[in-house]
């Protein structure tokens, strides 16, 4: 697995790669380089407890694509603000960015910060999250529909054919990858008949603290009669597994997620949590910066379709990449990858887990 996604990003990063120069990280989410072309890239990333992805993962995963192909970048971090959010985009325009890639809190915030971008002769790329309304020239992310899907398959293995309740605790209604989620795990467990849907419910911003407390709401609600949880990140799987804890049930109830955190992993392997979504953060960055260099250049980035705007009807030329399901049987497959890494995941706690998973 290791190799394939390497080559992969290998591959992605050919014309990149081929002009290698070493940039130089200023140690402030910048660096310099001359060879990806005259252009330089502004990444704004959405928040810090949404799911610990965008710092553990996605900034140093970014660094390295931005440096290994010389270009000129800024990742900066909104924290859920999305004044803050707005600042950085002005800020950045004014510095002189050519390509301006965001994660949006929410759409409108996001269409607006790229008209305005636009209006500059900034273009603009939605890393991960789609903007309904707005105007990025591409789309890089995963396919969130088929991440849902996962989920939903995943639990279903997991609970086999048996009569089941489900509680959906869902992502932000403000995060268009939310609803494709919650859409792609529908698609399953609806037509799965020996299943009832008990409760279901958005968490506002993927707020964790809030996904426990509306989850103990929904578990009350069901009488405790509750038998699998379809989780949309692995922080409100988390926050679901504590309730789930607090009542005894822990182990006993499948739950969901996606990410593969350390947090996630760990779950799985200690029995509380039944599978994850792993979206290597290296290939998503590397998808990005390779389609934010050809902006820079000029030409056009590859993509793998279209994927259409709810709101504007636009079909937004997309990078969609692969998400993998990860259950206790593969979670060294994460790790091999780099997507973690085993002294994080195999700590003394889980060190008898992780043996027993075969991971050393
Ligand atoms: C991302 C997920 C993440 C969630 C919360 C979604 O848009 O695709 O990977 O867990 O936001 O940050």
């Amino acid at each position: 697995m290791k190799r394939k996604y390497g080559a992969v990003v290998a591959a992605g990063l050919g014309l990149a790669l081929s002009l290698t120069a070493c940039g130089e990280d200023d140690g402030n989410g910048s660096g310099s380089g001359s060879d990806g072309g005259e252009g330089k890239i502004g990444v704004i990333l959405p928040d810090t407890e949404s799911s610990v992805r965008w710092e553990s993962a996605d900034r140093p995963a970014l660094e390295a694509a931005f440096e290994a192909a010389g270009v000129d970048y800024s990742i900066q971090n909104a924290e859920g603000d999305v004044e803050k959010m707005t600042q950085i985009a002005d800020s950045m325009i004014a510095d002189g960015v050519t390509v301006l890639a965001i994660v949006n809190l929410d759409s409108a915030s996001g269409a607006a910060i790229q008209e305005k971008a636009n209006a500059q002769g900034v273009a603009t790329i939605d890393y991960d999250r789609l903007t309904l309304g707005g105007s990025a020239e591409y789309y890089v992310s995963f396919d969130n529909t088929v991440v849902g899907e996962l989920q939903g398959q995943g639990l279903a293995d997991c609970l086999g054919e048996k009569d089941a309740n489900i509680i959906f605790l869902n992502g932000s209604p403000t995060d268009n990858n939310a609803t494709l989620f919650a859409e792609g795990a529908h698609s399953v467990l609806d037509g799965i008949e020996s299943y009832t849907q008990v409760g279901e419910q958005a968490v506002p911003e993927w707020d964790n603290e809030e996904a426990a407390v509306i989850f103990q709401q929904l578990y009350t609600q069901a009488d405790g009669d509750v038998d699998g949880v379809l989780a949309a990140n692995d922080g409100l799987g988390g926050a679901a597994i504590s309730i789930l804890e607090a009542n005894g049930r822990a182990g006993e109830v499948p739950v969901t997620g996606q990410d593969a955190t350390v947090e996630g992993l760990q779950n799985i392997l200690a029995g509380t949590q039944c599978m994850t979504v792993y979206k290597s953060a290296t290939l998503e960055a590397g998808a990005l910066a390779e389609a934010a260099i050809a902006l820079v250049n000029g030409e056009e980035a590859e993509t793998t379709g279209t994927t259409p705007d709810s709101e504007s009807g636009r079909e937004v030329p997309s990078i969609l990449l692969d998400p993998v399901a990860i259950t206790v049987d593969n979670v060294g497959d994460v790790i091999d990858d780099g997507g973690q890494k085993l002294e994080d995941v195999c700590t003394a706690d889980y060190a008898d887990a992780c043996a027993e998973a075969g991971i050393s």
